[in-house]
């Protein structure tokens, strides 16, 4: 874990607390570093209509493109539970939008001491991405 890590994780850990989970119960923060330097932070805003839930992740990303951030240089997500909570699959994807492959994804669990550090082409391997769709405009 870097010092940057420490940092991301007080802001998902600040943002989590606001966190919309009552069906699931699962709260989560993800925290952002952008390429503008500055720290963007989202939680999970789960809906009574299920599959329309936000995760996280994403509306960390949402929150940087709102303040100006375009792509993201590392990105943390800190859930319940033991095991290290690694963003969804479709979050991966969203990540993938927006990030170098090389880009480290930190993950935590807010009762395990374990700190997974894992690039984005490492949790997305062989991934599909905006550059495949250059020459089709
Ligand atoms: N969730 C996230 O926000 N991020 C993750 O990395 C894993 C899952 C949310 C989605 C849903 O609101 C709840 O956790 C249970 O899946």
């Amino acid at each position: 874990m870097e010092a940057i890590d420490k940092t991301l994780l007080e802001a998902a850990m600040r943002v989590r607390k606001y966190a919309h989970a009552p069906y699931s119960g699962f709260h989560v923060g993800a925290a952002i570093l952008a390429d503008d330097g500055n720290i963007y932070a989202g939680c999970n805003v789960e809906n009574a209509a299920y599959p329309l839930g936000s995760c996280a992740e994403t509306s960390a990303i949402s929150a940087m493109l709102a303040g100006g951030g375009r792509r993201i240089k590392r990105i943390l997500t800190f859930g319940p539970g033991i095991e290290p909570v690694t963003p969804c699959g479709g979050c991966r994807q969203r990540i993938r939008e927006f990030a170098e492959p090389d880009v480290p994804i930190v993950s935590l669990g807010a009762d395990g001491g374990e700190v997974l550090v894992r690039s984005l082409k490492q949790l997305l391997p062989h991934s599909f991405g905006p550059e495949f769709l250059e020459d089709m405009k």
